[in-house]
């Protein structure tokens, strides 16, 4: 969607014109999954995918809320007063959680607005929607009441958002992503400090293919939880030992093996391991990548599908066909999955001269085993959420 295009769709909703339009992205993560509630690494990028926004300020206490994906819901009218989540209200909770952070959190919002959302993150995919759309309320934010505030507190309020508002006990990566993100660039987060490096996404004669699954979301919320309730008793565990950690990102394979013995249980050692290895890879593959050293950067992706698969178990047969169909192609540097697991997306670092063939193929082989056809996209790296014009 252009500029023109989104500033005529907010007028034939609002019957008025948009004060500015913006965008934020959507993310992949290439590598460091399920790491960023364990004080771990994550080396997101933000993608062109995301939400396109139009927005005006109001002088009333009203806010009006119009999504082109849901039409059937029409505007949507909550109340500055009243930011409370609404069942109702259903995506346009998100906006009103953000604006309740932001005003909890001193900045001055004291009059309504009018927002038009458009999104072109394919539903339910797992690369982001809501992060997406809860930067971009952020964004607007910003822009109508002439806020001033660092992106990192946009993020925290993204994140806080979804935790506390939506009621998903999300890590901060998604929000950092789509926050911080810059074209051609992935980042590298320690998620223990915040402390970033943008790492340029330079990956040869090769391209990122986004591999879509289109399984129905379900259980991905409760088996998300139940993977971080594992990881933090095996830290309890640990800690019980005497080992004076908070997160296992604070341990290294070294130090997991000479502990291991003190969890008490099979899974959760599993669980833990992951966490620990995965967070040693994701310094390696960012190593490799500066190094230019691609097919150690995908050999890194492939070891963490594994331990996504067997270890930290979150994929299930439609990623892992995916997965596995994809290491069998010419062309194929690495692929894992991408993202919370159990459905959405999966990821695979191919050569620009077989994708044609690659797509054909893992598509072939995906619905003769799963039944229905999988989606695939090349993947283009974007800058975080930005305001794209403003009214003259
Ligand atoms: C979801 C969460 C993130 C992160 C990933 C797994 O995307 O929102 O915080 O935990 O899963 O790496």
């Amino acid at each position: 969607m252009n500029t023109a295009e989104l500033q005529q769709a907010f007028l034939d909703i609002f019957n008025q014109e948009a004060d500015a339009t913006f965008f934020s992205p959507g993310r992949i993560n290439l590598i460091g999954e399920h790491t960023d509630y364990n004080g771990g690494y994550v080396f997101p990028c933000a993608i062109t995918l995301g939400t396109f926004g139009a927005a005006r300020k109001r002088d009333d206490q009203l806010l009006r809320f119009y999504s082109a994906n849901f039409e059937d819901k029409g505007i949507i009218e909550a109340n500055l007063d009243e930011l409370v989540n609404d069942p109702a209200h259903d995506w346009a909770n998100y906006p009103k959680g953000v604006l309740k952070f932001l005003k909890e959190a001193g900045y001055t919002i004291d009059t309504g607005m009018d927002l038009y959302v458009y999104g072109n993150i394919p539903n339910g995919s797992g690369l982001s929607s809501s992060a997406s759309l809860e930067l971009l309320t952020g964004i607007v934010a910003e822009e109508l009441y002439g806020l001033i505030l660092e992106r990192l507190d946009l993020v925290k309020i993204g994140k806080q958002t979804e935790n506390d508002f939506i009621g998903v006990n999300s890590g901060i990566m998604d929000q950092f992503a789509v926050g911080m993100g810059a074209e051609n660039q992935a980042i590298l987060l320690d998620t223990n400090t915040l402390d970033y490096e943008l790492a340029p996404l330079d990956l040869g004669d090769n391209v990122v293919v986004i591999m879509n699954t289109k399984k129905r979301r379900e259980l991905v919320d409760s088996k998300y939880n139940e993977r971080r309730a594992e990881c933090e008793e095996a830290v309890r565990e640990l800690q019980v030992g005497g080992v004076a950690i908070e997160t296992l990102g604070e341990l290294d394979s070294q130090s997991f093996d000479q502990y291991t013995y003190l969890i008490k249980d099979a899974n959760r050692i599993k669980r833990a391991r992951h966490a620990v290895l995965e967070n040693g890879r994701t310094m390696q593959a960012y190593e490799a990548l500066q190094a230019e050293n691609i097919p150690e950067f995908g050999r890194l992706m492939n070891a963490s599908h594994v331990s996504l698969e067997h270890d930290y178990e979150v994929t299930g047969l439609e990623l892992d066909t995916l997965v596995h169909t994809a290491w069998e192609q010419d062309g194929v540097v690495g692929a894992r999955m991408t993202g919370a697991g159990f459905g959405g997306c999966a990821i695979a670092i191919v050569n620009k001269d077989k994708v044609e063939d690659f797509i054909t193929n893992v598509g072939q082989h995906y619905r003769d085993v799963v039944g229905y056809d999988a989606e695939f996209y090349v993947a283009e790296i974007a800058d975080g959420a930005k305001v794209l014009s403003r009214k003259d």
